[in-house]
C-alpha cells in the first residue's frame, strides 16, 4: 500500500504525543475539563507513525478512535497524564498538544456531593496541576526535541515565545482560537515559534498541519 512505500524518516525514532483534554474529578459524578477534541494531537501522532516513528500517545477522554499503527495509553487527570508520559521516556522527540486542565479540585469528595436544602452551594477549591511540558522539557531524560503547543487569543506569537523559553520547549505551535471553528473544528492556523523566529502557516485541515509538523519533525533529525 501507499503508506508501505513511503519513505521512513523516522524509522528508530521514539515520539511521544498528548493529545485531548484531561478531566479532573471534583467527585464521583462531576469534573473540571478543557474543551479539546484530540483531533489535532491524534493526526500529529498517526503522521510521525506514519514517518516510521514509534509513537506512544496518551489520551485524556476524546470520541475519536486510536489511530493506527501507535501505542494508545488512556488516562483521565493531568497527574496521570504526566505519570503515562514519563512512563514512555526516554524517547527523541515530544509533542505535547494535550488541553491539560491547569487546575483541579484540591479534594475531589469520594461521595457524591448532595444539596442541602437552604444551604449555599459548596466552595470549590482549586489547585495548580503539574506543567507536563514543562516537566519534560526540564527532565533528565529530556527527548532531543520537545514541542509544545499554545492556544491563545490575543499576542499570540509574544505568548508563545514565552511559553518557548519557561517551558523548555524547541518549538512552539500557536494558534488563535479566537477564530471561529478551530476548538473542536476540523482546520487550524498555526504559527511556528522557535528560538530563530516565527513562521506563519495558511489555514489548513488539521490532517494537513499534522502531515507538515511531522515532516518539519524529520527535517530535525
Ligand atoms: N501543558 C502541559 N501541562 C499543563 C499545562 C499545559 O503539558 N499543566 C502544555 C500543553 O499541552 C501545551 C503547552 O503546555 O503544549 C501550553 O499550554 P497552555 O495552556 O497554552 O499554557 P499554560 O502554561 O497553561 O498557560 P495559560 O493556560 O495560562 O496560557
Ligand atoms: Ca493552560
Amino acid at each position: 500500500a501507499f503508506f508501505d512505500e513511503a519513505p521512513k524518516p523516522l524509522a528508530g525514532r521514539r515520539a511521544i504525543v498528548t493529545s485531548g483534554p484531561t478531566v479532573e474529578a471534583i467527585d464521583p459524578v462531576r469534573y473540571i475539563a478543557n474543551r479539546s477534541s484530540g483531533r489535532q494531537g491524534h493526526a500529529i501522532a498517526a503522521a510521525l507513525a506514519r514517518l516510521g516513528a514509534e509513537v506512544t500517545l496518551v489520551a485524556g477522554p476524546v470520541n475519536i478512535a486510536d489511530p493506527a499503527g501507535v501505542t494508545a495509553v488512556h488516562v483521565e487527570s493531568a497527574r496521570e497524564m504526566l505519570a503515562a508520559v514519563e512512563a514512555a521516556l526516554p524517547a527523541d522527540i515530544a509533542v505535547m498538544v494535550a488541553a491539560v486542565s491547569d487546575w483541579r479540585a484540591e479534594d475531589a469528595a469520594p461521595q457524591k456531593m448532595k444539596k442541602k436544602p437552604g444551604e449555599a452551594p459548596p466552595p470549590l477549591k482549586l489547585v495548580e496541576n503539574p506543567d507536563i511540558l514543562k516537566t519534560v522539557g526540564h527532565h533528565s531524560d529530556r527527548p532531543a526535541l520537545v514541542v509544545g503547543f499554545a492556544a491563545e487569543t490575543n499576542d499570540v506569537a509574544a505568548y508563545a515565545r514565552d511559553k518557548l523559553a519557561r517551558k523548555g520547549a524547541d518549538l512552539i505551535v500557536a494558534n488563535d482560537v479566537s477564530e471561529e471553528g478551530v476548538m473542536g473544528g476540523q482546520r487550524n492556523r498555526v504559527t511556528l515559534v522557535t528560538k530563530d523566529g516565527a513562521e506563519d502557516w495558511p489555514d489548513m485541515d488539521k490532517t494537513d498541519v499534522a502531515e507538515r509538523l511531522a515532516a518539519w519533525i524529520a527535517g530535525r533529525f
